[in-house]
């Protein structure tokens, strides 16, 4: 009974979305490709504002967060440092009987193309043994078509800030800890794309890598390295931080974020993965879920991914990821010979952990550990990284979700009728405000209407409407998620008297709620619902 009330709600979304302009599926007109979607002009501005607010709040309101604007693709070794060429892949499985491809994870929850009343892994088809499947797109650089010019559309935006690592680094003036961000077209060749937007074959990321010290490091730098003391935003970053303080700080920033587009916190779920499912490098992966109708499923990861990245593009790049730090530098010789020991000892197993899992024969992961080590008590080391990881689609298709109500509201008559409203918080609705003649066939109206618009539409999105009676109007609006509506009115001419002229009637899209404000205070009170 559930499952059918989720089924439908998902289908009034979609279908809200081709019919209003927010998605559309990808080539259409010739019978779509499944796995892409496009965005209409709804969507459009939907997932600007969105990109916009998340590149704000990361990068220019704060001192410590730059950004960068990477090429999809990128030389192959890079994605082979990454493990992505290896290990890139979904367990796949086919249907001997009607040649369906499934994910093998998924089979219990995919109907059978030839037996929709049955899932895939319940009918009679023989299926062959799960196989690894690569997941990047493939593609050819230059006229010759050859094993060796073979390369890949990015499937992350996360792997150009590690390649770009030094450049950033050395024109930007940061100093660890800092971050970079990326925002950008991603592309998985899924297996089994579904749920609208949700998995696609082409999307886009907002990826943050955030580079910090070792906790050695800290440790020589502060006597002490700061851990956690309880659930909660941790507070403005402190130089004593380890990893496990800026990865719950990350944590709790990301979902301010979410909270301030408007997904509360009871609507998302923090899904801390456990050591089993922790990639071998991951110290912590927290991933924010959302309740989609369909289920609850990941927005967006935040992980700690330890030295992991830089150390591989060091490897097969064969140029040092290390950087110089300065304070790490003056404050080792004051540091007790015994803790100097600790420290050493410390940082030279973790380096070999990591230099043996990554294939290093032992003598050679021994020495090169040893040399890291050494680097360490002269203030060099690679920085580990913090990863906050979103998808701007599977955001835009959480705020469609949330947004999208269904209420009680008079028609024209006065009779109640449902209302469909997109209950978007107004930092991230496509259209900020319309603006509506009361009649389009009073050109005194029309002309002040326009007027208005005019006067808005420098610091607001606009949308201008004088076709239809007004009910429509707004109705037509709360759709779209319009938060306010301007109305002209003959109060507006100073028909009624002086007291009235120049004021307009401004609606609220939830409360339906309307007030007489001045002309003249619209731009003030407008920008600041907005803010
Ligand atoms: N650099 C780390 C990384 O890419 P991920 O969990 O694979 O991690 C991060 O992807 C985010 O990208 C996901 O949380 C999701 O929001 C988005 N994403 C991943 N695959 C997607 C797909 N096929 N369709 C839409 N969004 C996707």
């Amino acid at each position: 009974m559930a499952e059918a009330k989720a089924g439908e709600l998902m289908e009034k979304i979609v279908s809200l979305c081709k019919r209003r302009g927010f998605i559309f599926q990808s080539s259409e007109i010739y019978g779509g490709l499944n796995g892409f979607w496009d965005y209409g002009p709804l969507g459009t501005d939907l997932k600007r504002n969105v990109k916009e607010y998340w590149w704000n709040k990361m990068t220019r309101l704060r001192d410590d967060v730059v950004g960068l604007d990477a090429t999809i693709i990128m030389h192959p070794r890079i994605w082979k440092a990454s493990g992505h060429v290896d290990t890139f892949s979904d367990p796949m499985v086919d249907c001997k009987k009607c040649k369906a491809r499934f994910r093998a994870d998924q089979m219990h929850e995919i109907p059978c193309p030839q037996k929709p009343s049955k899932m895939a892994s319940e009918c009679d088809g023989e299926k062959t043994e799960a196989r690894p499947f690569n997941l990047m797109f493939e593609t050819v650089v230059g006229p010759i078509r050859s094993e060796e010019n073979v390369a890949y559309l990015r499937p992350e935006t996360a792997q150009a800030i590690f390649a770009q690592f030094k450049n950033v680094l050395e024109t930007s003036r940061q100093k660890v800890p800092f971050g970079v961000a990326q925002m950008g077209k991603a592309f998985r060749n899924e297996v089994t794309p579904r749920n609208f937007t949700f998995r696609s074959r082409e999307f886009e990321q907002m990826e943050l890598e955030f580079f910090i010290k070792p906790d050695e490091a800290v440790e020589a730098i502060c006597g002490r390295v700061a851990v956690p003391a309880g659930p909660g935003h941790p507070g403005e970053p402190q130089p004593d931080w380890g990893w496990q303080m800026w990865h719950q700080y990350w944590v709790e920033e990301r979902i301010r974020f979410y909270e301030e587009i408007g997904l509360p916190r009871a609507t998302l779920e923090e899904y801390w993965q456990k050591p089993e499912e922790l990639a071998h490098y991951a110290r912590a992966t927290v991933d924010l879920l959302f309740k989609f109708p369909f289920g609850t499923q990941e927005l967006e990861g935040i992980a700690a991914r330890s030295d992991f990245d830089l150390s591989q593009h060091q490897r097969f790049c064969g140029k040092p990821m290390t950087v110089f730090d300065e304070e790490l530098k003056a404050a080792w010789p004051k540091l007790a010979p015994a803790k100097q020991d600790e420290l050493r000892e410390r940082y030279y197993q973790a380096r070999l952990k990591y230099l043996t899992k990554a294939g290093e024969p032992a003598e050679k992961a021994a020495q090169l550990a040893r040399q890291d080590a050494e680097g360490l008590t002269k203030g060099y080391y690679v920085p580990h990284v913090i990863e906050p990881s979103a998808g701007v689609d599977r955001m835009a298709l959480a705020l469609l979700c949330h947004a999208y109500s269904e209420d009680q509201a008079p028609d024209e008559k006065g009779k109640l009728e449902t209302r469909v409203v997109l209950r978007f918080h107004p930092r991230i609705a496509p259209i900020k405000v319309a603006v509506f003649p009361l009649l389009k066939n009073k050109p005194e109206l029309v002309k002040k209407a326009k007027e208005v618009r005019d006067l808005l539409r420098p610091h607001l999105s606009v949308f201008y409407d004088e076709a239809g009676a007004i009910g429509r109007r707004y109705r037509r609006q709360d759709e779209a998620g319009t938060p306010f509506g301007v109305t002209i009115d003959f109060d507006t001419l100073g028909e009624k008297g002086p007291e009235l002229q120049d004021t307009v009637t401004l609606r609220e899209r939830d409360s339906m709620k309307q007030e007489r404000v001045k002309i003249a205070d619209l731009v003030a009170i407008l920008t600041e619902k907005i803010r």
